[in-house]
């Protein structure tokens, strides 16, 4: 959920500075480019080393470094942020912000950044009770500023109230959940295939293609990120999913892939099916391996079931279904019969002829046509943009 996002953490001077750095490998686990700013207190709590080697990047507690005689930024660090997050935040630093002064490098960067904030406070429970630090807080929450509580618990002073910093993991969880719900795809299911099919001929032999599933994969990624609930139904591969939340299922003939499409589609909103799966298969499979006894052998062959097409039959209204065509010749013409056979919202042409893109490659090169035969294309790029692409596309139509 936070691939890729760009969080500022402001550590403030408290006890509970040291789950800044749980917090920090957190946030790094949950993909996100991490930049940290402390104040010069928090810098007596917890080393900006451990901050610095945690989030792979500078820590910044000063407007000027006298060592490297730089200048701290600090319009250029809040817009870099996508979210900033304060943790731990004391009282005398959301004092701060509630009044707008900016005599510290955090304090500045808070009033510079345009991005949402999240503030976790710790204090002692006097201190989180009296009504400054209240009155501070609700005008920080009506600036539009998100609290995570404190907790209830032992505090550093052995007194027992309100006023621990929130967990490191709650923190994370909070702001997954608060910055998924404002993702277009928020709340749709998305089936997604990818990846080749093994259709076998005896124990050790199978008939396959050279799909690597990269394309697949990238559009389950993208999904996610845009808030999707993903299930990816993958014929055999070596990728590995970066995004945990993904329900991967694991299948290797067009006929396992099939069924994991049918239990799926009734609940999805939107199915990519990108898989290159096998047209034909062994009629028989030989339950012991083959010898090479004769100079020649022939196979019977039976057709696979066409799972886009049966998905296509079975498409209701509000379903959006997404195929994919790789062609050779008459790409445009022939893609367009797919998109009508199988009933498709639109079709993602790869063509064979561009170098570079489709099979096994990093990079591909498509064309979107639409029911109305609208074309649209696109330059090689890679995966991952293509897959943003298409995702463009299904949020026009949604
Ligand atoms: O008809 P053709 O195989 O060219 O169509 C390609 C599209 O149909 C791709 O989206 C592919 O994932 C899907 N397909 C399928 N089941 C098959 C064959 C293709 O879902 N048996």
């Amino acid at each position: 959920m936070l691939i890729n996002k760009n969080i500022l953490l402001g550590v403030c001077g408290s006890i509970a500075s040291y789950k800044s750095a749980a917090l920090t490998r957190l946030l790094v686990k949950a993909g996100a480019n991490v930049r940290i700013v402390m104040t010069r207190d928090a810098c007596n709590f917890i080393s900006p080393l451990t901050l610095s080697t945690l989030s792979k990047n500078p820590v910044f507690s000063e407007y000027f470094d006298p060592k490297s005689g730089t200048w701290n930024n600090h319009v250029e660090l809040g817009l870099w942020a996508d979210i900033l997050i304060i943790a731990p935040a004391t009282a005398n630093t959301l004092a701060k912000f509630a009044k707008g002064l900016c005599d510290n490098l955090l304090s500045a960067v808070y009033l510079s950044a345009k991005c949402p904030v999240y503030f976790a406070p710790a204090m002692d429970l006097d201190m989180w009770k009296h009504p400054a630090t209240q009155n501070n807080i609700n005008t920080l929450v009506s600036y539009g500023n998100l609290m995570i509580k404190p907790a209830y618990g032992e505090l550093a002073s052995g007194l027992i109230g309100e006023g621990r910093m929130a967990e490191p993991e709650e923190i994370t969880e909070f702001i997954i959940a608060k910055y998924g719900e404002g993702l277009p795809l928020k709340g749709k299911k998305a089936l997604v295939t990818a990846g080749p099919t093994h259709e076998a001929i005896d124990p050790v032999r199978f008939i396959g293609n050279h799909s690597s599933g990269k394309m697949g994969y990238a559009l389950a990624e993208e999904l996610s990120s845009l808030g999707a609930e993903v299930t990816l139904v993958s014929g055999p591969t070596n990728i590995e999913l970066s995004d945990k939340r993904i329900n991967r299922i694991d299948v290797t003939s067009a006929e396992e892939m099939l069924q994991a499409c049918l239990s799926k589609f009734n609940n999805s909103d939107i199915a990519i099916l990108s898989a290159a799966v096998a047209d034909y298969r062994p009629k028989e499979i030989a339950s012991l391996k083959i010898k090479k006894d004769s100079p020649d052998y022939s196979l019977d062959l039976i057709k696979t079931p066409d799972i886009l097409a049966t998905l296509g039959q079975k498409k209701k209204l509000g379903q959006i279904l997404i195929g994919f065509a790789l062609e050779t010749n008459n790409e445009v013409a022939n893609a367009i019969k797919k998109l009508e056979k199988k009933n498709l919202d639109f079709i993602v042409l790869n063509s064979m002829n561009d170098e570079g893109g489709a099979f096994k490659n990093d990079n591909n090169k498509i064309t979107i046509i639409d029911r109305y035969k609208k074309q649209v294309n696109f330059e090689l790029k890679p995966k991952k943009e293509v897959a943003a692409d298409i995702c463009k596309k299904i949020l026009d139509l949604i």
